[in-house]
């Protein structure tokens, strides 16, 4: 690692790569990566599967009371690959699936969660040299990190990307109509809750990979992530 690492904000939109972009890049310049979401996701499993979510309700009095007993954290996988696990168990596979993915917007907009995850998130990335994907890391959890990218892509493109992987992953009862949905309804909630909406940090720089190769977004992330480790370097 260079003498002074920096911190790496990617925020954006639902389905746009954030993750695929943010895991390539931590490995390529040897950053740790964390996967915010997966944190909000984890906790929406453990309401799931503990009557804290009931129908259309949500138990807020009870979450509130059992959020010191769920334990995330993220270990490497027999893939290579990080794994979320809560309270003890692998989860990484249950908390993509389309149950989990149908209510975590509704966890996340809750503002007593929205504290307790920021705050394991800032202690995690407290010695830089990480690469944080989210909706609030260039605005709530790292205003100060050196690099910031917005992703966004058109509704349609990311809900294709997303039926495409749950396909692939062996989910043959998933309807394309579901997935682009369940993106739009994210979008609107993740954009309009009362804490820590989903916005553009001002010093964010955006990147649409609508139209993107992979290979086009992955030379684009290097190019910007030299420019900001030089900056970095002169102004220390
Ligand atoms: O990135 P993702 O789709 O795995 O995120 C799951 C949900 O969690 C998403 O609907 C918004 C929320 N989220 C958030 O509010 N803040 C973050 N830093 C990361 C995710």
């Amino acid at each position: 690692m260079p003498e002074h690492p920096i911190t790496i904000a990617i925020d954006g939109y639902s389905s746009t790569g954030k993750s695929t972009m943010a895991k390539w890049l931590a490995a390529q310049v040897g950053y740790a990566y964390i996967d915010s979401g997966a944190m909000y996701r984890a906790v929406t499993l453990y309401c799931l599967d503990n009557n804290i979510i009931q129908g259309p309700d949500i138990d807020e009095a009870l979450l509130a009371e059992r959020l010191n007993e769920i334990e995330i954290r993220f270990v490497a996988g027999g893939d290579g690959r990080s794994h979320t696990w809560l309270n003890g168990r692998d989860v990484e596979s249950e908390i993509r699936s389309m149950r989990v993915s149908d209510r975590v917007s509704e966890i996340a907009a809750l503002g007593f969660v929205r504290r307790a995850m920021v705050a394991q998130q800032q202690a995690m990335g407290r010695g830089k040299g990480v690469v944080m994907d989210g909706r609030d890391i260039g605005t709530v959890v790292f205003p100060d990190a050196e690099m910031k990218v917005f992703v966004t892509a058109d509704a349609e493109v990311r809900a294709r990307r997303r039926y495409d992987e749950l396909r692939a992953k062996g989910d043959t009862s998933v309807r394309f109509e579901d997935v682009l949905r369940n993106v739009t309804e994210r979008d609107r909630i993740d954009s309009t809750r009362a804490e820590s909406p989903l916005r553009q940090a001002e010093d964010a720089v955006v990147l649409d990979n609508s139209h993107m190769t992979i290979e086009q977004q992955n030379r684009w992330l290097i190019d910007l992530f030299r420019q900001r480790l030089e900056q970095a370097e002169a102004s220390a």
